[in-house]
């Protein structure tokens, strides 16, 4: 059975062309005029891009004594249902497990997921059996691991465990990823606003000022730079962070930054709203900023400085937020967004002129396909490439609204937005999930996308390392001991 998209315009990062694509067993086997198929699928007047890939999220995330509320089911159908075909969740051993004991967990976890899949692992502590089950890690597919700088007591790893982990990444050929927040100055902040009176979700951005983003982003900047490792820099939200991302791409490092589409979009205004219901249900580290950092943001999109447009996609109901009534160190934290993600950011990135749309699939696709290394099986418009596939209508119009969303909770951060730029079909390997908004995916569907180490990128940076490391100075006369 082959499907033929017909009359689109194909946008990929780098070109747009009128042309048929033809799909058969799941991947492009085709592209050209005067294509046909067995089922036809129009395109006319939409743009044919390689489908969304979400490289952060949290399904059924065991986190602050509950589990986040969408799992792999849910999320993955509202993902479809905004266009994209792949997530990244975050497989997180608990304290003392093993990480291939995680991974399993993960993995049972995710078998109900629509559109396919990968992990990345989370070193949330150390010592002899992390470091050996790392390469078990990576031989597996998994070639991300992600570091924890705040939720101090919980997730959280020091700079000696960072330091060690990233050596590790880099004799691997792995990448490193970090939540960069100071996590020690964060809970300084928390006590002290708590004990102050100061106990509502307001409190919660409060205790995470843009400068324990700032600081914590350049610090593991200059450590993964000591160990030779690259950097992934997750929900970069402010000015302070971009800054040292920026001062070090400059500076030749391997760094990619990643703002979420909450950042780019939301502000810290949210926080003040009266009612204590909607300022919790925008809790999220790090938390919506003054909106002047969303002009870095989108600047940093438009220059390059910064990669990725991810969600952080980790929902919690209005019930779970309540657990933290009285005391804001106990909401839940995390926001929704799969599903708009790629619908907001074409709206207030390429409707407003900020992003062309070969930009806008490059940030929502094809660099994060090439950061984690599974280009161009996922992120491209190529023969033999997966057949994900967005048909974007960019004159479909929607209002974002709880009441008609995939996602399992009771409300959207989005709630009331006009969004410009929709699905007209979504294909997850070649299987039309989505059309004008009815969704026929299929639970089981999705797949585990492995992912060899030693990307490109890795290569060159292990080059270069070696290329420069420190050198004994050859010397003739060494002069006697104790002389
Ligand atoms: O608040 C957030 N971001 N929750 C999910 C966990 C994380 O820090 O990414
Ligand atoms: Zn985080
Ligand atoms: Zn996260
Ligand atoms: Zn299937």
């Amino acid at each position: 059975m082959s499907t033929v998209i017909k009359n689109g315009t194909i946008v990929t990062a780098d070109l747009t062309y009128k042309s048929d694509v033809l799909v058969e067993g799941g991947k492009i086997v085709a592209i050209g005029e005067g294509l046909v198929g067995d089922k036809t699928l129009d395109a006319t007047g939409c743009y044919v891009m390689p489908g969304g890939i979400d490289p952060h999220t949290h399904l059924e995330m065991p986190f602050m004594g509950t589990y986040s509320s969408d799992d792999f089911e849910s999320g993955t159908r509202a993902a479809l249902a905004g266009g994209t075909t792949m997530v990244v969740d975050f497989a997180l051993p608990s304290p003392g497990q093993g990480l291939l004991d995680a991974m399993q967990m993960w993995d049972n976890k995710s078998t109900r997921a629509n559109c396919d899949y990968s992990f990345h692992m989370a070193i949330t502590w150390w010592g002899e059996q992390v470091f050996n089950e790392m390469e078990a890690v990576v031989k597996r597919g998994i070639n991300t691991f992600k570091h924890f700088m705040a939720y101090k007591g919980a997730l959280m790893v020091n700079d000696d465990e960072l330091y060690a982990s990233f050596q590790r990444c880099a004799e691997l050929g792995a990448t490193p990823l970090v939540h960069a927040e100071n996590g020690d100055v964060v809970a300084e902040l928390q006590a002290k606003l708590l004990a102050a009176g100061n106990n509502g979700p307001e409190a919660h951005a409060y205790s995470r000022p843009s400068q324990v983003e700032g600081e914590a982003t350049n610090r593991a900047i200059m450590i993964a730079d000591m160990a030779g490792a690259p950097l992934y820099v997750v929900h970069t939200s402010c000015e302070e962070a971009h800054e040292a991302i920026r001062r070090a791409k400059m500076a030749g490092k391997r760094v990619w930054g990643e703002p979420l589409i909450q950042h780019l979009t939301l502000d810290e205004s949210e926080y003040a709203n009266p009612d204590w219901d909607h300022a919790a249900r925008r809790v999220m580290s790090p938390p919506f900023r003054d909106k002047k950092h969303q002009d870095s943001l989108w600047a940093g999109l438009q220059s390059g400085t910064l990669s990725c447009v991810a969600t952080d996609h980790c929902a919690f109901t209005t019930e779970q937020k309540r657990f933290g009534v009285g005391d804001f160190t106990k909401i839940p934290n995390g926001t929704g967004g799969l599903e708009d993600r790629m619908p907001m950011l074409w709206t207030h990135g390429v409707e407003t002129g900020r992003l062309t749309p070969n930009e806008f699939v490059a940030v929502t696709s094809t660099n994060i396909a090439k950061i984690l290394n599974c280009y161009p099986k996922k992120g491209a418009i190529l023969v033999g490439a997966d057949a994900d596939i967005v048909v974007w209508d960019p004159a479909k119009t929607k209002t974002i609204s709880a009441s008609k969303q995939q996602s399992a909770i009771d409300y959207n951060v989005f709630e009331g937005k006009e969004v410009k730029g929709l699905p007209r079909y979504t294909l997850t390997r070649g299987q039309v999930a989505v059309t004008d908004g009815d969704m026929t995916c299929e639970s089981g569907h999705g797949a585990f996308v492995a992912r060899e180490p030693n990307g490109t990128v890795n290569k060159a940076l292990s080059t270069w390392k070696e290329l420069t490391a420190p050198r004994p100075v050859v010397r003739s006369g060494i002069p006697a001991s104790g002389v």
